[in-house]
């Protein structure tokens, strides 16, 4: 028997008790003829004592225990003379009468403490040390509590959890692929699934009306802190459903996901069109922690003063409340930082609200009192504020400024950590204009039906028109973080097939590659929609971190390496040959 209580469960009504106990030693102190040592498990950190009163023995081997030995001990429970309130256990201690040393360790690289001095890297390598620790452990017990309460919520809503293969078929649109090479079809490779997306759209034509999967997806993507090239999905499909329907269901599923885990009450979820959170907030996932929304003050302005803001489509501008605060040499490291390469913004103009109510600008020789009034009259602006203004394309401008409130509002702590503030984005524009591939992406996925009011503009051959239809799409954003994402889907043969002609397919590419999913629109597919939620995002998210890396038990890093396995790998020749890769193009 290894134990008859956890490390975090002896109180002082356990005095007089004998018990076993297994765990790792997480410190000793010799006291000559005492020794006290931390016993650790997942569960918390029990004192125990070796005494030469009570064994001279048993006090000299627990001389020979180091850090992170795993032992199992019996003993005695008493309570303790100096008592620690700071711990569940700390009113008690176990007298030591046996000691079995399980497993000797070698002295970890870094140390196993919230404080530890391990780099990134090192604890990386050494994920499972690192897992010993209390502050990386009490984030996977969230997740799978999390995990949990997202299985019960939605089978409770009658979701049927089903599992969809992870050998698939690649797909041109989205992200990069991972791929396969199959031994059995040589030359030919799977694809991972960078989401199940047309498997449960596939599982709504099999009449399964509700469907949930806590699911592995793989994106060959650049990572971020919010990104990883294999992360999980709260995925969810639903029959004879609109948008509403999806949003009211997935609303009070999130709703109650924070109540019953974190005891949070969410407000109603406002819902923003996209046009609108790019006009105001410069994203598409704007944070609502905080105001200070993006002006447009072209009409503002008055003509014939400076040439670059008169030039220019849209002129820009923040308020920002009690901004005035700034030093010169703080707004000019503002400046610098909106001219770094991420931002590439040209320069900020400043308009400086006084406290004798005069204004004063950096551009004071092109616009005088009157017309610097005129601006701080209409964006609502008042003593002791400051307003910062861009200039240039629409787009350009509201994405500059949008980082820059970002940037302001955590500068200046607009932003409360302790709050949620979560909307739907809804409207998303139907397609994409891509440069580079001279053609139209969807901007969610081929799958996502066209709003009521695009559907006659489908066939249009001017690309303002296209670019202006809008889908039955619709995003999950909390605090500025996209959560989730999801659209009614298409669910006729022949308007799926618009939509692949408009993506530039022909019929047979579009026939080639999603052939299964127009085949099966001719039997009856009903009208059905979805979303899937990033779970790791909603995990950090909820605890108050926006780091995902830490919420997955083995981590990529940011070269998506697994450092602990050396992943990726080079694989012998003779297993190249086997599936059909030759050597050189592997390396290639
Ligand atoms: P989408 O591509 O928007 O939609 O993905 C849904 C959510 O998954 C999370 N996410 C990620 N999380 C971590 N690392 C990544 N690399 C990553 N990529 C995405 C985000 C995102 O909102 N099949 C559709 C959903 C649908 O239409 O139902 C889909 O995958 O939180």
């Amino acid at each position: 028997m290894y134990k008859t209580h956890n490390c975090g469960e002896l109180r002082i009504s356990h005095d007089g008790n004998t018990v076993i106990l297994s765990g790792w030693v997480h410190r000793v102190r010799s006291l000559g003829a005492m020794t006290f040592l931390d016993l650790r498990d997942r569960f918390g950190k029990t004192q125990l004592v070796f005494d030469e009163a009570i064994d001279k023995d048993l006090l000299t081997k627990a001389a020979d225990l180091g850090r992170e030995f795993v032992i199992r001990i019996e003993g005695v429970v008493r309570e303790r003379s100096s008592k620690n309130d700071k711990i569940p256990t700390g009113y008690v201690e176990v007298v030591v009468q046996r000691l079995d040393i399980l497993n000797p360790s070698e002295v970890p690289p870094f140390t196993i403490e919230d404080d530890t001095d391990g780099g990134e890297e090192l604890r990386m390598q050494y994920r499972y040390l690192d897992i010993r620790r209390d502050s990386v452990q009490s984030k996977l017990l969230f997740r799978s509590k999390v995990a949990q309460a997202v299985r019960q919520l939605l089978s409770a809503q009658h979701f049927t959890e089903v599992e969809t293969p992870v050998l698939v078929k690649s797909t041109p649109e989205g992200a990069r692929d991972f791929v396969v090479p199959s031994r059995l079809n040589q030359g030919s490779f799977y694809a991972l699934p960078q989401s199940p997306q047309t498997f449960k759209q596939l599982l709504m034509v099999g009449g399964l009306d509700r469907y949930f999967q806590i699911v592995k997806c793989f994106r060959d993507e650049d990572l971020r802190a919010d990104r990883q090239p294999e992360f999980t999905q709260i995925d969810c499909e639903l029959s004879f459903v609109d948008r509403d329907d999806i949003l009211e269901i997935f609303e009070t599923f999130t709703k109650t996901l924070f109540s019953s885990v974190l005891d949070v009450q969410l407000e109603d979820f406002q819902r923003m069109p996209y046009e609108e959170a790019i006009e105001k907030y410069g994203s598409d996932k704007p944070d609502l922690r905080f105001d200070m929304p993006i002006h447009e003050m072209k009409s503002l302005l008055p003509q014939g003063g400076l040439s670059i803001l008169d030039l220019a489509e849209s002129n820009g501008a923040l308020l920002v409340k009690g901004g005035n605060d700034y030093t010169r040499k703080q707004i000019d490291a503002l400046t610098d930082w909106v001219k770094r390469p991420q931002i590439g913004a040209k320069g900020l103009i400043y308009i400086r609200c006084n406290d004798d109510g005069s204004t004063k600008s950096s551009v004071d020789k092109f616009y005088n009192e009157e017309a610097r009034e005129a601006i701080k009259a209409g964006l609502g602006g008042e003593p002791g504020d400051l307003i910062l203004i861009m200039a240039g394309d629409y787009g350009v401008v509201r994405k500059q400024l949008g980082a820059l409130r970002i940037h302001l509002g955590e500068q200046r702590g607009l932003v409360d950590p302790s709050v949620f503030k979560p909307l739907w984005v809804v409207d998303f524009p139907l397609l994409e204009w891509d440069e580079e591939a001279g053609r139209f992406f969807s901007m969610h996925h081929p799958f996502t039906t066209p709003s009521p009011s695009s559907l006659e503009h489908l066939e249009s051959t001017d690309p303002k028109t296209l670019e202006n239809l809008t889908a039955d799409a619709y995003d999950l954003v909390i605090n500025g973080v996209e959560i989730g994402g999801g659209s009614i889907r298409i669910a006729q043969r022949s308007l799926q097939e618009r939509v692949f002609r408009l993506l530039g397919f022909t019929d047979e590419e579009a026939q080639d590659q999603f052939g299964f999913l127009l085949n099966a629109f001719r039997y009856g597919a009903p009208p059905h929609g979805g979303i899937a939620l990033g779970f790791d995002r909603l995990v950090a998210l909820m605890d108050g971190s926006n780091s995902i890396r830490d919420y997955i038990a083995f981590p990529k890093n940011n070269q998506a390496r697994d450092v602990m396995l050396d992943a990726p790998s080079r694989i012998d020749n003779e297993a190249c040959a086997t599936l059909g890769i030759s050597v050189h193009e592997a390396e290639e």
